[in-house]
């Protein structure tokens, strides 16, 4: 083994103990051994080449190189989260240790590259960080807006008219820089300078240059040294400068054990990279990957409000960061295999971004995807990107810009797109793009140029992340009912769905969930829609104005109310407009060939939609109770009659799953499932609720939950993605690990064991039972 750290024997060998000798040679698989991230396959695409690694070998270790890889998305999500066992000392080491003429080079120049925020373990990390940490929330990036369009604004105006263009020279190379710095308080310098400088502190950090690049990257390295130290000289003459840097030595006089002098001269040189090369990789990346995929292109130029996903799902596919670095500081396990300690780790959230365990067709490029922010590209925990929302900001703007000026550009076809041989970053080092500027939607409408749109700043919530639906066809289902029948725009079939899945119908300020009741393999989706005459006039606004061809926006769909298959017998049971999951449900189990009874409970024959398809498709299955022929539904009698290995899926009016819930209560937990369509929880705070404090164990903090707001709203605040979609208890998604305190639960989607257990709990809508919560966030 000859890379820096290996030892001469290999240490999966010497961890996997003596009985390896038995087995007659060391274990490390030929394609372990074969593992080589310079490799032109690997730096084209990583994630393709770590396939074989995702389903057979997981973790493993490379004696060339010398470190273990790791390649899962949960294991490289445990490993990002636990710094303390996998510390990142090592992030910012010379993959290949430097040769003693590079070496004489870098000293003739006080080199002395040391700690920074990212490679610097705790407790001094993580004081540091906080002291540090005001510019980059929200509230303070949102003011970064317009400096930033402005800049991508005058790049565009200058090449908009000659229909051929390198983005990267053009633009996304140098206004990260120039936001970069001027986020910094560095003054505007010579942009050539910079990008040498840039290249070659990548090469040197995660290259593997040749002796003879050695020595011309070291002499590049030691002059950017040399300039960080003159720049923070020039810098500390002005005490009340406003960038992140005046920041830093102005805390550095106040708490110079926490901001240290080595500290400042490390960050002004890394900061610089950190802070525009990876925005500038990632911009590049984006584009390429959207230009590349043309009806994807098309549909944000055509509706801009995907722009914020689509940039998350971008990141996720293609980052700009492929992998990062830990150190085990002691004998420690990843998925089951032992990590001695001191093992160096490669952790390849590139692979981990395209883990179909945890991303349903991973390499699918899904704008719409709702999970798309919870990739590993800006890391995880409490190193987590510091400048991940400006970074965001920062590739919105330039996509959102592009789109609505050149909606018509193209990739130069043919063109081969080359990238710097490194372990860490990843873009393309040109992206030719051309378009015809006759074309140039301004040249007829010149006030397309000022016609901006802006995002909140921070990772997309599923409530933005909405598709434009043709209505195909309305016809009436039953007294006051109407059947919608909605469709892709373009003819693509809509996403798959499961029985008891909706969609969420958004109408101008507000949506409302509508349960699919159509074929669940067809292309298009039906919703059934009851006009309320005392609602909030979506359904009214259906009922009167919706035609068919006009276009409304979905979200979804989602399925917080599965059917539960497994059982001996089903019984389903419906009131009124509830019978739009129940009768999807009732298709699957006759698919199935389960034992099933679907009971439909209406006023009046003619208020019952789909009455006629049910008796229809299912005979006797199928039991109407219709009241004013018959009297109400004898619930007590059908549950009465209920086995122990039957499951019962009930929808309708709280009246009715009230009653079904009573008659249940001792019967077996989770022998019940119910769903209404609207929620008394919600994920506002009720009146009476008092503040209280929260520990987040991942990323060192410590917040307060005020009264009126929510523990979701908290984290975010803070710069911590949580996932979240309905916001009212019902979905799951925003559910977090409870390490200690009581909680006040308020979702519905715990049981009663589960919240018993303890250890769970939904940020959008439950608060602590009395005093502070530790989570595991
Ligand atoms: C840390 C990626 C943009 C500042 C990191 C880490 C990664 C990363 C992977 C290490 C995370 C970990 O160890 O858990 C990216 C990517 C970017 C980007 C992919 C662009 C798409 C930026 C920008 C800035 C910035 C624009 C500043 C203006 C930082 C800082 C840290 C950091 C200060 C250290 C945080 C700590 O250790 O506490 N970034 N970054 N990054 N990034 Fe970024
Ligand atoms: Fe759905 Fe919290 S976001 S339960």
């Amino acid at each position: 083994a000859r890379g820096n750290g290996a030892v001469d024997a290999c240490p999966a060998h010497a961890a996997a103990g003596s009985g390896n000798a038995a087995m007659g040679g060391c274990p490390v698989s030929p394609q372990a051994a074969a593992f080589d991230p310079f490799s032109p396959a690997y730096l084209a695409n990583p994630a393709e080449a770590l396939k074989w690694s995702r389903e057979q070998e997981p973790v493993f270790y490379n004696p060339e190189l010398g470190y273990w890889v790791v390649s899962l998305y949960d294991d490289v999500k445990a490993v990002f989260r636990d710094n303390i066992t996998f510390s990142p000392s090592i992030a910012l080491e010379r993959v290949v240790p430097p040769s003693e003429a590079a070496l004489a080079t870098l000293k003739r120049y006080n080199y002395a590259m040391n700690r920074t925020l990212v490679n610097e373990d705790e407790p001094a990390h993580m004081e540091r960080r906080r002291a540090l940490m005001d510019h980059f929330l929200p509230a303070n990036l949102a003011q970064k807006e317009p400096m930033i369009r402005r800049l991508t604004r005058e790049k565009v105006d200058a090449f908009i008219d000659n229909g051929r263009v390198d983005l990267v020279e053009a633009m996304l190379w140098e206004i990260p820089l120039t936001v970069a710095l001027h986020f910094l308080g560095v003054p505007k310098e010579d942009m050539d300078r910079l990008k040498e400088f840039s290249v070659a502190h990548t090469v040197n950090t995660w290259g593997k240059p040749s002796p003879e690049q050695q020595l011309h990257v070291a002499e590049s390295v030691g002059r950017f040294w040399q300039y960080a130290g003159q720049v923070l000289d020039k810098m500390r003459q002005e005490p009340d400068g406003q960038g992140w840097m005046h920041q830093a030595i102005r805390k550095n006089a106040e708490i110079p054990d926490v901001v240290t002098d080595s500290y400042l001269h490390s960050m002004m040189m890394a900061i610089i990279v950190a802070g525009h090369e990876t925005t500038a990789l990632a911009s590049t990346n984006a584009l390429k990957l959207l230009l590349s995929n043309r009806l994807v292109w098309e549909r944000i130029c055509n509706d801009p409000a995907l722009i914020p996903n689509a940039v998350e799902e971008c990141l996720r596919l293609e980052g700009s960061v492929v992998a990062w670095r830990r150190q085990a500081t002691r004998d420690t396990e990843i998925a089951g295999i032992a990590i001695p300690k001191d093992a160096k780790l490669l952790i390849v959230s590139a692979s981990a971004n395209h883990d179909p365990r945890h991303f349903e067709n991973s390499d699918f490029l899904d704008i719409y995807r709702d999970s798309a922010a919870e990739h590993l590209t800006f890391g995880y925990g409490s190193h987590q990107c510091m400048g991940k929302n400006f970074a965001r900001l920062e590739m919105r703007i330039f996509i959102e810009e592009l789109c609505r000026r050149l909606p018509h550009m193209r990739l130069v076809e043919g063109q081969q797109f080359t990238y710097l041989p490194n372990l860490a970053f990843r873009g393309p080092q040109k992206l030719e793009v051309e378009w015809d500027p006759a074309n140039n939607p301004e040249r007829t409408d010149p006030a397309i140029v000022e016609r901006e749109i802006s995002f909140p700043v921070g990772a997309p919530t599923s409530k933005e992340i909405t598709r434009s639906v043709r209505v195909a066809e309305i016809s009436v289902a039953a007294d006051g009912i109407k059947l919608l029948r909605l469709e892709d725009p373009d003819g693509l079939p809509l996403p798959a769905w499961t029985p008891g899945a909706h969609i969420d119908l958004v109408l101008g300020a507000f949506s409302r969930k509508y349960s699919l009741c159509g074929d669940p393999s067809a292309s298009d989706y039906t919703i059934a829609v009851l006009r309320e005459e005392n609602g909030r006039g979506g359904s009214q606004f259906i009922h009167e104005e919706l035609r068919p061809g006009m276009t409304v926006r979905l979200r979804g769909p989602k399925n917080y109310f599965r059917l539960e298959e497994q059982a001996g017998r089903h019984v389903l049971i419906a009131g009124g407009i509830g019978i739009t999951p129940i009768v999807a449900m009732a298709d699957r189990l006759k698919q199935i060939g389960a034992d099933y009874v679907v009971h439909y409970c209406g006023r009046s024959r003619g208020a019952m939609a789909l009455a006629d398809r049910l008796i229809a498709d299912h005979g006797e299955h199928a039991v109407l109770h219709v009241s004013d022929e018959s009297g109400r539904a004898d619930l007590a009698a059908i549950i009465c009659d209920c086995g122990e290995d039957v499951r019962v899926h009930a929808c309708g009016p709280q009246r009715l799953l009230d009653a079904l819930a009573r008659l249940c209560a001792d019967r077996p937990e989770g022998m019940l499932k119910s769903e209404r369509f609207t929620t008394d929880v919600g994920g506002m705070a009720l009146e009476g609720d008092t503040s209280f404090e929260i520990e987040l164990e991942d990323s060192n903090l410590t917040l307060t939950v005020p009264a009126g707001e929510t523990l979701l709203d908290v984290v975010r605040a803070a710069g911590i993605d949580v996932p979240s979609d309905c916001e009212e208890g019902l979905c799951g998604s925003c559910e977090v690990r409870v390490l200690e305190g009581g909680v006040d639960h308020r979702d519905r989607v715990l049981s009663t064991a589960e919240r018993a257990e303890g250890g769970r709990m939904m940020a959008c809508c439950s608060r602590s039972a009395g005093g502070m919560l530790r989570l595991a966030l």
